[in-house]
């Protein structure tokens, strides 16, 4: 497990951000801290700031898309810059002893794909594994992820190597270890709308098959997570759990109702009530009911 990337920079500047970004249950554990950021002495400084506050493992975000990241040659920005990754590399690598893993895309655009020779650096620099989402920048989250570069990087390094991209359900997990040879495997967009797929992939690897989450699970699964966000307070709280409300209900029968009920709502407990009349069977504010009762007719 890993944290959403946080900022080298503003983690050294702004003791806040620890709080926001770099926070960590104990029974987390291992656990890994994602930092991005273009300076190679402020990530190393907030590399050992991560191994300070007991983080297991430290990874470098060589994949994030988005234009403000990238601007300032953070994330995707990077990779057309390789002798600048391997600064990074080596004074990240010598300020901590935890180990140092990188995540990256396959490379800018289709013309300056980097991968192999990413990863052999990665290897060369003391790295103790790296993961490649299988996309290009100009790709974004567009398209397919090409799978073949996940083997490509395979074929290249003895460290392990984590594949990355368009796994859905537990047969593409399967797959993607098939057909590239990719000591693990990494999920993104499924584990937040079916955070089930873990203990899928689990029981498909022993059993061949596996189980669908019922309501219940999704229930349980979203009271667990809404009831955390309220007694930490966690700033932003509301916003999360619309997001979430409408990541974990897709599918489930009548569902777009709640979701306009909850993005109505104007506070936390507000959102926890709708989600408790929804799967209780209870009934829903008018607006909400005529909502779903129109998605039930169109
Ligand atoms: C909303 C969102 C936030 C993401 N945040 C991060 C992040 O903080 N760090 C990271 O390495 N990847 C991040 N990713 C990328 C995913 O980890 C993953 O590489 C990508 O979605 C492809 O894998 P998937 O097909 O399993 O989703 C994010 C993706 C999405 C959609």
């Amino acid at each position: 497990m890993m944290t959403e990337f946080t900022s080298a920079d503003g983690v050294l500047r702004d003791r806040r951000v620890v709080g926001r970004y770099l926070q960590f249950y104990a029974d987390e554990h291992p656990i890994s801290a994602q930092l991005f950021g273009s300076d190679p002495a402020v990530l190393a400084d907030a590399a050992r700031l991560c191994e300070d506050l007991g983080f297991d493992l430290v990874d470098l975000n060589l994949g994030c898309p988005a234009k403000k990241v990238v601007k300032c040659n953070g994330g995707s920005g990077l990779l057309r810059d390789l002798p600048a990754i391997g600064r990074i590399f080596r004074a990240v690598r010598a300020a901590v002893r935890i180990p140092f893993t990188v995540k990256f895309r396959a490379g800018w655009s289709e013309q300056e794909i980097v991968c192999v020779e990413l990863a052999r650096m990665a290897e060369d620099c003391g790295l103790a594994a790296v993961a490649l989402h299988a996309r290009t920048r100009e790709q974004g989250y567009s398209g397919f992820a090409r799978w073949e570069w996940i083997a490509a990087v395979k074929a290249a390094v003895r460290i392990p190597v984590v594949g990355n991209g368009d796994i859905r359900r537990p047969e593409d997990a399967a797959a993607m270890v098939g057909q590239t040879g990719c000591d693990a495997v990494m999920i993104g967009r499924t584990a937040a709308s079916n955070p089930w797929i873990f203990r899928q992939i689990a029981e498909y690897s022993a059993r061949g098959c596996y189980e669908e989450p019922g309501e219940a699970d999704r229930y349980s699964m979203i009271r667990t997570y809404f009831e955390m966000l309220i007694a930490e307070e966690t700033p932003g709280a509301i916003g999360k759990m619309k997001q979430f409300v409408s990541w974990f209900t897709h599918g489930v029968p009548n569902s777009s109702g709640l979701r306009k009920a909850v993005y109505e709502a104007r506070s936390e407990r507000e959102v926890l009530e709708r989600v408790t009349a929804f799967f209780e069977g209870n009934a829903l504010p008018a607006a909400a009911h005529a909502a779903s009762l129109s998605a039930v007719l169109s």
